[in-house]
C-alpha cells in the first residue's frame, strides 16, 4: 500500500498524491529512507568554535548533540543515554567538559565516551565494558564553507557530491564575504502544524504565493509587486528561486542587484555592491548579480532567504506527518559595520522572525493546507504543480545560459517543486543509499 502511494507521485506531470503529506506509514518510511540516509544540516562551525562548545539539534526526529571535543574535533552524537535512553543534554547550546545524564548519572565526555557510571565496582565490574557504551556517533560529519552536515549512512554520496553544482551558489550565498559569515547567537525555534515538505518546497520554489499571501506587507509598503523577470534553478540537490526587475540585456557590470522588490531600507547596499564588483571580476557578471540570492533550499530540510535587507537560514525538522519544528538563524557577513549588522537583525525580526509579518502569513497557509488535505476524501486528490509545464522559459531565454550552472525555468514555474518531488520519490523508492550515487538532473 505504501509503495502504491509513493508510486502515485507523478512529478513529471505536476501531480503530487496528497497522501504523502498525511499518511503515517509514508512518514515512518521517510524517517528511514530520507532522514537516516541523506545529508542533514547540523550547524555552523562558529557555533562550536571552542573545545567543549556544543549545540543540540535534530536529524529527523532523533535529537543530536553537535560537540567540539577537547581533542578539537567536531562530532555529532545521538542525544540518547545508552542506559535507558534519556536525553543527556537538554540545553540548546553551551560549553561543557562532560554530559551527565539526569536519570542515573551516567557521564559522557564531550567526545561521547562513557566515563562515569555510578556503583560501577559494586554492580558492573567485569560485565560492563565502558568503551562499548559511549554515545552513538553520527556516521559521517562533513563540512562545506564552515557549514556542518551529518549523515547516518556509511555509504552513498559525499557532502561534496551532494551539493554538486549548488556549490557555486552556496559560495555566493555564504562565502561572498572573504572574512566569512557569523551566525547571530540563539536559534529561533517554533512549530507549525504542517507536513515538513509543505514548508520545504515553499522555500525551494514558491514565488507564486508572494503577491497574494503577503498582500498585507505589500499594503504596508514593505514590498512591491514581484517582477515577471526571473528564474528558478535546480543545481545539485538544491534549489534557488530568483526574481529581478531589469532585463538581463542591460549591462550593469555586475555591480547592481537585479533582485529588489522589497522596499525596506537597503542597508547592506554598499557592502553588497563591493562584493558584486569583486565577484564579477573573478567569476563573471552573470553570477555576481545574483547576489542576493533570494529564497532557496537544499534537499531535504535546509533552506535560506537572502535579500538586500537581511539573510536567514533555517531547517524544517519533521515531528510527525502533521508537525514541523523550525530552527532559524539570522546570518551576517562578518565585514559589515556593527551598526549595519544591528539594523539587519532588526529587519530579520520584523519580517521572518517567529512573530514576523511574513512568517505568520506562511505558517497560516501551511497549517491550512494540512487541514485541507487530512480528511479521508481530501487526501485522495492530487496537489497541482503544473505551473510552467505549459509555457516555461528556459535559462537561456531568461538569463543567457553557460555561466549559470544547473537547470533553470522561468520564475512563474513549479519546476523546482517537481524536481523536489523527483528527489523525494527516488529516495523513497531506493533499496539502499548506495544505490543512488548521483541523481542526474532532468528538466521537468
Ligand atoms: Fe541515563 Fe539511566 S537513563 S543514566
Ligand atoms: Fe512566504
Amino acid at each position: 500500500r505504501i509503495n502504491d502511494l509513493i508510486d502515485a507521485v507523478q512529478y513529471d506531470k505536476g501531480l503530487i498524491n496528497r497522501s504523502i503529506f498525511v499518511d503515517r506509514d509514508v512518514y515512518e518510511l521517510e524517517l528511514e529512507r530520507l532522514f537516516a540516509n541523506t545529508w542533514l544540516f547540523l550547524g555552523h562551525v562558529s557555533q562550536v568554535a571552542e573545545p567543549g562548545d556544543f549545540i543540540t539539534t535534530y536529524m529527523g526526529e532523533d535529537s543530536v548533540i553537535v560537540s567540539r571535543g577537547h581533542d578539537g574535533r567536531v562530532r555529532a552524537l545521538l542525544n540518547s543515554c545508552r542506559h535507558r535512553g534519556m536525553r543527556v543534554c537538554r540545553s540548546d547550546e553551551g560549553n561543557t567538559s562532560f554530559f551527565k545524564c539526569p536519570y542515573h548519572a551516567w557521564t559522557y565526555s564531550s567526545a561521547g565516551e562513557l566515563e562515569g557510571v555510578p556503583k560501577f565496582r559494586l554492580g558492573y565490574a567485569g560485565v560492563l565494558d565502558k568503551k562499548e557504551w559511549g554515545l552513538r556517533e553520527v556516521t559521517r560529519v562533513e563540512e562545506y564553507r564552515g557549514f556542518l552536515f551529518g549523515n547516518w549512512a556509511p555509504e552513498g554520496p559525499s557532502l561534496d557530491e551532494w551539493l554538486g553544482e549548488l556549490k557555486t551558489y552556496f559560495d555566493l550565498l555564504f562565502a561572498r564575504d572573504p572574512a566569512g559569515v557569523e551566525v547571530v547567537p540563539g536559534a529561533h525555534r517554533w512549530t507549525v502544524d504542517t507536513n515538513w515538505k509543505i514548508a520545504a518546497e515553499n522555500f525551494a520554489a514558491d514565488m507564486y504565493h508572494v503577491e497574494h499571501s503577503h498582500a498585507r506587507p505589500a499594503e504596508l509598503g514593505l514590498m512591491q509587486a514581484v517582477p515577471d523577470q526571473g528564474y528558478q534553478i535546480s543545481a545539485g540537490m538544491g534549489f534557488i528561486g530568483h526574481a529581478f526587475t531589469r532585463p538581463v540585456s542591460e549591462d550593469v557590470g555586475g555591480e547592481e542587484p537585479l533582485h529588489s522588490y522589497w522596499t525596506l531600507p537597503n542597508i547592506q547596499t554598499e557592502f553588497l555592491a563591493e562584493q558584486r564588483k569583486r565577484i564579477a571580476e573573478e567569476k563573471g557578471a552573470e553570477l555576481a548579480r545574483l547576489i542576493p540570492l533570494g529564497h532557496g533550499a537544499l534537499f531535504p530540510t535546509f533552506a535560506w532567504l537572502d535579500l538586500e535587507q537581511f539573510r536567514l537560514m533555517r531547517v524544517h525538522h519533521p515531528q510527525g506527518p502533521d508537525r514541523t519544528l523550525i530552527h532559524q538563524w539570522c546570518v551576517l557577513d562578518k565585514s559589515l559595520p556593527e551598526d549595519v549588522k544591528d539594523a539587519v537583525r532588526k529587519q530579520y525580526e520584523l519580517t521572518f522572525g517567529p512573530a514576523g509579518l511574513l512568517e505568520q502569513d506562511d505558517g497560516e497557509n501551511w497549517r491550512e493546507c494540512q487541514n485541507g488535505m487530512r480528511g479521508f476524501i481530501g487526501r485522495q486528490l492530487d496537489s497541482n504543480m503544473m505551473l510552467g509545464l505549459g509555457s516555461d522559459r528556459t535559462a537561456a531565454e531568461v538569463v543567457g545560459d553557460d555561466d549559470v550552472p544547473g537547470i533553470a525555468g522561468g520564475i512563474w514555474s513549479e519546476i523546482n517543486q517537481r524536481r523536489f518531488y523527483e528527489l523525494w520519490k527516488t529516495y523513497m523508492q531506493a533499496a539502499s543509499p548506495e544505490s543512488i550515487s548521483k541523481i542526474p538532473p532532468t528538466r521537468i
